[in-house]
């Protein structure tokens, strides 16, 4: 019998997959015996991370529909299927008071965050999906969930992920099994300015003493994408060391929000 998790001769294809929890996932999916079409916007780290899995691999940008398109005609016409899609490329810009953001940027981050898994899954679901069934999963983010300093343009794009989540879940049932994980504070590059110079202060407010790490979030992707989720669709996965309930602890604040309050757009990568 195929282990439950197994991926064993699934497709799959990872968006910003070639540092933090998209290589992390990428490896995971790899792992499990899935092979992964990755892209990022970085050629080189594009071609480097497609040899060290031994998959395949796509320079661009989601923000471009015609690289989405490339991308899900490259992945079938390499593995021959394409069973399981990862959105987790994203942006975390623009910074700052909504007052202050300029509706150009906004619209890019909707391109980024929102538009491009939406036009992925269209493309996976037209290619394979419809026919033979399969699974996607989005990566939204814990703060989806409440509002937080600076954070406005980003905490939006995320909601309405979470909320596309839940809807096409119930549109492509039964074929395709739609699902998020939403992580808390990750160590990567795009939360660095969060965490580097505060980890101690953060780490001691996290219910599980630590903050996460990509492999916390890819072990959860994973297992949404394998059979042994077959009965789990339009469900949000917070993957967040306990984030949400650190109030029943009452000496632990919010070291994450004083970060993100205390840092400027200039503090990012
Ligand atoms: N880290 C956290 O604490 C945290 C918490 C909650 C949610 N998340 C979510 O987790 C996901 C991954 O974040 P991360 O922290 O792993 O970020 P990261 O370390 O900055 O990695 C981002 C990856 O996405 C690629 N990328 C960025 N923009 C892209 C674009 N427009 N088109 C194609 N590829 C793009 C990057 O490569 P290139 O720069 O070469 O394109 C890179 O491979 C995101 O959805 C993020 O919102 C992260």
């Amino acid at each position: 019998m195929t282990p439950p998790y197994g991926l064993k001769g699934r497709a799959a294809i990872v968006t910003g997959a070639t540092r933090g929890i998209g290589l992390a996932v990428a490896r995971a999916l790899t792992e499990a015996g899935a092979r992964v079409c990755v892209t990022a916007r970085n050629a080189q780290e594009v071609e480097r991370t497609a040899a060290a899995l031994g998959g395949s691999g796509l320079p661009g940008d989601v923000s471009d529909p015609a690289h989405l398109h490339a991308l899900t005609d490259l992945c079938v016409a390499e593995f021959g299927r394409l069973d399981i899609v990862v959105n987790n490329a994203a942006t975390n810009r623009p910074y700052g008071p909504l007052m202050t953001v300029d509706p150009l940027d906004w619209r890019t981050a909707f391109t980024v965050n929102v538009e491009a898994p939406l036009r992925l899954t269209q493309h996976a679901w037209r290619a394979w999906m419809r026919d033979h069934g399969g699974a996607v999963v989005n990566i939204c983010t814990e703060g989806a969930d409440h509002v937080g300093p600076n954070t406005g343009t980003y905490g939006t794009t995320k909601s309405a992920l979470l909320h596309l989540t839940r809807q096409l879940a119930g549109e492509l049932a039964p074929k395709v099994r739609v699902n998020s994980v939403s992580p808390g504070l990750i160590r990567t590059e795009m939360a660095r300015f969060v965490w580097q110079h505060a980890e101690q202060q953060i780490t001691d407010t996290m219910p599980l003493g630590r903050i996460g790490d990509p492999e916390d979030i890819a072990r959860a992707v994973a297992w949404l994408a394998s059979d042994a989720a077959q009965w789990v669709t339009g469900a949000d996965l917070v993957v967040d060391g306990g984030t949400r309930v650190r109030a029943a602890q009452s000496a632990r604040g919010s070291a994450v929000q004083a970060a993100l309050r205390s840092r400027t757009p200039g503090d990012l990568p």
